[in-house]
């Protein structure tokens, strides 16, 4: 049997896209509430306050505000053993710099916490997955400010401090690397919004997005990580507290050295650069040559260094979508998908264009392991895809199976090769908003929800095929995928 006991089964979803009731009990915008829907042709639009014009995904989602306690007792139907879902910054600070918390958001997570509870789940809480006040971004210019430190911290504080006993584990910021890329990165990441009222969002680099400011957001985003592991041990020494980073396996597109070469730059900036931080407590020797590429000055002072050699985390989390390769040859860059790259002829992809392949997790989860030795954990795998519901409602999302059975088994590989994985937290658990493209279109879940990119749908919840495939998995502690 490779899973071990007390493995932590479950599901995951962030507030921004799952939870609606975007302005309910107190509840101010964060930079999610600003942003339209698109498609995966169509980028979304960034916009200074909410236009008219537009339909913005995070404000109704799939109302999980007002559905939540059937959805946990739907998640505690399957058996999970863990739920990773966020807070939503702004229902407890709703500008995010008041000295008081919104107390009606203090009790509403308390609900979800208690309800969890009453399931036998164990909440895993990301305290920071792309949804900052938005007034922490329109007045304060969002992380690139050191002022944010304290605001979060502060944040921090209370929401650790309140469910002290009902919540032991904490991530400080999902997939803080995505810092390192531009445009996209700056604003879900840092909260950096850019200046004209209404912005299309692109990945990479474009012409609003700032590298230095990036750089900046990511070094204050460091240190108040690691203030809040130092604070959340203080707080309550059971808890166990967390980065998260969007891992990147990366492959060479060809044994030509300049593309080895490629592809290990590729690893160690997109996964090494947030790890080394935020679990050796320090940066890399090599942070240096990657700030002169970019143009940019990092200042760590002595006193930074000490704040982040002592706020190291307990494990790494990560999530898992798709690998990439990398190549020396600008000609075949642009083909390969959200990371980049040169595509990779030995794989599929899906609808929206993610390279799949399990063996990719296997390998990032022996190199993760290799390089940090303390506990891993998988908080985001799963396929976005398009599910058709049957005349008797049924959703036969075989797909869906067969991608998370083939990556379930490479766990299970790198287990029995002595990688101490806690868990695995299966993406959108429910169906909820893509982030990149603010669809409904592009599902994910267990659970299907009836509601449309458009936003039509009488947000009833069912259950599809993978549901009762994954209730069997958990039953049986990973030993029974078929
Ligand atoms: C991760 C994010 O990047 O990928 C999630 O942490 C996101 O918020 C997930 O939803 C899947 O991406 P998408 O764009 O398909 O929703």
């Amino acid at each position: 049997m490779a899973f071990p006991d007390g493995f932590l089964w479950g599901g995951a979803t962030a507030a921004n896209q799952c939870e609606g009731g975007y302005n309910e009990d107190g509840k101010g915008l964060s930079v999610p509430d600003i942003m339209t829907g698109g498609t995966v042709s169509e980028p979304r639009h960034i916009t200074d306050g909410i236009l008219p014009q537009y339909h913005y995904p995070s404000h109704e989602a799939v109302d999980m505000y007002h559905h939540y306690l059937d959805d946990i007792k739907l998640f505690g139907e399957m058996g999970f053993k863990c739920y990773r879902m966020s807070i939503n910054w702004s229902r407890i600070f709703p500008n995010g710099d008041e000295a008081e918390p919104n107390q009606a958001g203090i009790e509403f997570y308390r609900r979800v916490f208690q309800a969890c509870q009453e399931q036998g789940i164990e909440p895993m809480v990301t305290l920071s997955h792309y949804e900052l006040p938005y007034g922490l971004s329109k007045n304060y210019g969002g992380w690139k400010n050191l002022k944010l430190i304290d605001f979060y911290l502060n944040y921090a504080r209370t929401v650790m401090t309140e469910y002290k006993g009902l919540v032991r584990y904490w991530l400080t910021f999902n997939e803080i690397n995505c810092l390192l890329m531009g445009g996209f990165g700056g604003v879900m990441g840092g909260g950096m919004v850019p200046e004209a009222t209404d912005t299309p969002m692109t990945f990479g680099n474009c012409d609003w997005d700032d590298p230095q400011a990036r750089f900046d957001a990511l070094h204050h985003q460091f240190l108040a990580s690691a203030k809040c592991v130092t604070l959340g041990h203080q707080i309550d020494p059971q808890n166990k507290i967390g980065c998260m980073i969007a891992g990147n396996a990366c492959y060479p597109h060809t044994c030509n050295p300049a593309d080895v070469l490629a592809a290990q730059k590729q690893q160690r900036e997109m996964n090494f650069y947030c790890g080394d931080v935020q679990v050796r407590g320090a940066y890399p020797a090599w942070a240096r040559s990657l700030w002169r590429r970019e143009g940019v000055h990092v200042e760590v002072s002595p006193e930074d260094a000490a704040t982040l050699a002592a706020g190291k985390v307990d494990f790494y989390s990560f999530s898992y979508y798709m690998s990439a390769t990398a190549t020396a040859d600008p000609v075949l860059l642009e083909q390969g998908n959200i990371f980049g790259g040169a595509g990779n002829e030995y794989l599929k992809k899906s609808d929206w264009g993610w390279a799949i392949d399990p063996v990719g997790l296997l390998y990032y989860l022996e190199e993760v392991y290799d390089r940090y030795q303390v506990p891993l954990m998988i908080v985001e795998n799963g396929l976005g895809a398009v599910d058709e519901v049957e005349a008797d409602g049924s959703i036969h999302d075989g797909y869906r199976i067969d991608y998370l059975r083939e990556h379930i088994k490479q766990m299970e590989i790198a287990i029995e090769d002595g990688v101490d994985l806690m868990g695995y937290t299966m993406w959108g658990c429910i169906d909820l908003v893509s982030a990149s493209t603010g669809e409904m279109k592009k599902r994910y879940g267990f659970i299907y929800v009836d509601k449309d990119n458009d936003g039509n749908g009488t947000l009833a919840r069912s259950r599809k095929d993978s549901f009762f495939w994954y209730k069997k998995v958990i039953e049986s502690n990973g030993a029974d995928l078929a």
